[in-house]
C-alpha cells in the first residue's frame, strides 16, 4: 500500500492507496478517531449494493454503531435536501462531536459527506472512501465539500479536510467504462498543468491503463501526490490551487447548460481543449504541444471541444464562483506540464475565446 501525506494548513492527513486498502479501514479509524462510537456512512444507490456491507463490517468490527444514508445516485441529488436528511439521521441517532461521517462513493458522495460533516455540530470528522477514479484522484483529496444550487455547481460548501482518505483501487474494477473515462479528464488535467512524467506515462500506456492493476495504482498515486502538493501549498484556493481549475471555467458552463447530464470530467476535457485552442490562437501555446495534449485526451476517449459559443461561456462563467470582483481567473497551459493563472475581464475573456 502507498501513502501520500497531505499537509494542508488546517489539517495533516494520509491518503492510503492500494489494492486492498479497505482492509485497513477499521484499524485506521480506531487510531484516528478513538472516541467515535457512531458513524454515518453516506453512499448512493449504485455504490451501496457493491460495497456498503464490506465497509459496514469493517467499522462494526471495531465496535462502531453504523448508520447508513443512501441517496439516489446522480449530480441532480447533490442538494440541500440530501444534506438535511444526513443531519437529521445523525441528530436522531444522537451523534456527538466525536462521532464521524464516512463518504463511500464518487465525487458527489464525498463532496456531500464532507459538507454534512463540516456543518453538523459545527464540524465532525469525515473519512473519505472514494470508489470512482475521479473521486480518488481529485474530489476526495483536498477538503473541498459542497452542494449545487440551480445557479451553479458547488456554489455552497466549505473547506473541510478529511481525517483520512482510503483509496482501494480494486473498487475501480466495477466502474462503468463511461465513469472511468470521465475520471481521465482530471488525470490528464494533472499531467497538463504540472506533471510531465505522468503525461509521458499516459502516452506510453497508449490508452490502456484499466486492466493493469499495478500501473493503475501508480497512476492514482502520482495524481494524488500532485493534488496533495498543490493543496499543501494553498489549501483555500487563493493561489496555486486555482491551477487545478484548468478547463473548469468553461467545463462548468457546459455541464450546467446540459442540466448536469454531461459528466463533469468530460466537460473539463472539452473546456481544456477549448482553452488550448485559444492559447494557440493567442500565440502562447505551440500548435504541436496542443496537438499532443489533445491526442492524449482522444487516446483516453475524451472529447476535445464543444459547440458552445464564446458568449455563452463568458456569460456562464460570470456566475461561476471562481469569479473575483470584475475579473475571472483563467487557467492557461502554455507548455505541457506548466500552468499559468491569468486574470481577465469579461471583455478580455470574450476576445481570448473568439476566433
Ligand atoms: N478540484 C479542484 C480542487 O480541489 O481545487
Amino acid at each position: 500500500m502507498r501513502t501520500v501525506n497531505v499537509l494542508a494548513a488546517s489539517k495533516t492527513y494520509d491518503v492510503l492507496i492500494g489494492k486492498d486498502a479497505v482492509t485497513s479501514l477499521g484499524t485506521e479509524v480506531k487510531r484516528l478517531c478513538p472516541k467515535a462510537m457512531k458513524v454515518l456512512v453516506v453512499s448512493e444507490t449504485n455504490v451501496a449494493p457493491l460495497y456498503l456491507d464490506k465497509i459496514t463490517s469493517q467499522l462494526e468490527s471495531i465496535g462502531l454503531e453504523v448508520i447508513s444514508y443512501v441517496f439516489e445516485a446522480g449530480e441532480q441529488n447533490k442538494n440541500i435536501n440530501e444534506i438535511a436528511g444526513m443531519w437529521n439521521k445523525m441528530a436522531e441517532a444522537g451523534f456527538t462531536r466525536t462521532d464521524i461521517v464516512a463518504g463511500l462513493g464518487g465525487g458527489v458522495t464525498t463532496d456531500m459527506a464532507g459538507f454534512a460533516a463540516s456543518t453538523f455540530l459545527r464540524g465532525i470528522d469525515v473519512i473519505q472512501i472514494p470508489t470512482s477514479l475521479l473521486a480518488m484522484v481529485d474530489a476526495s483529496v483536498g477538503g473541498k465539500t459542497g452542494i449545487d444550487i440551480p445557479m451553479g455547481k458547488n456554489q455552497v460548501g466549505a473547506f473541510w479536510q478529511p481525517a483520512l482518505v482510503l483509496e482501494d483501487t480494486s473498487f475501480l474494477k466495477t466502474l462503468p467504462d463511461g465513469v472511468f473515462t470521465e475520471g481521465m479528464g482530471e488525470v490528464t488535467k494533472h499531467a497538463f498543468i504540472m506533471d510531465l512524467a505522468l503525461f509521458d506515462k499516459l502516452e506510453k500506456a497508449n490508452g490502456n491503463i484499466r486492466d493493469d492493476e499495478d500501473l493503475l495504482e501508480e497512476i492514482v498515486y502520482m495524481n494524488v501526490s500532485d493534488k496533495a502538493s498543490v493543496v499543501s501549498a494553498d489549501e483555500t484556493d487563493n493561489g496555486r490551487r486555482q491551477t487545478l481549475n484548468f478547463g473548469h471555467t468553461v467545463g462548468h458552463v457546459i455541464e450546467r447548460d446540459s442540466g448536469f447530464t454531461k459528466p463533469h470530467g468530460v466537460c473539463v476535457a472539452m473546456g481544456m481543449g477549448i482553452i488550448m485552442d485559444a492559447c494557440v490562437r493567442a500565440g502562447t501555446l505551440d500548435k504541436n504541444d496542443a496537438e499532443k495534449m489533445k491526442n492524449l485526451l482522444k487516446l483516453y476517449k475524451l472529447p476535445v471541444t464543444d459547440n458552445i459559443t464564446p458568449e455563452a461561456i463568458v456569460n456562464g462563467a460570470l456566475n461561476d464562483k471562481k469569479k473575483r470582483g470584475d475579473t475571472l481567473s483563467v487557467i492557461l497551459v502554455n507548455k505541457i506540464g506548466e500552468a499559468e493563472i491569468k486574470k481577465m475581464t469579461k471583455e478580455e475573456f470574450l476576445e481570448f475565446l473568439t476566433v
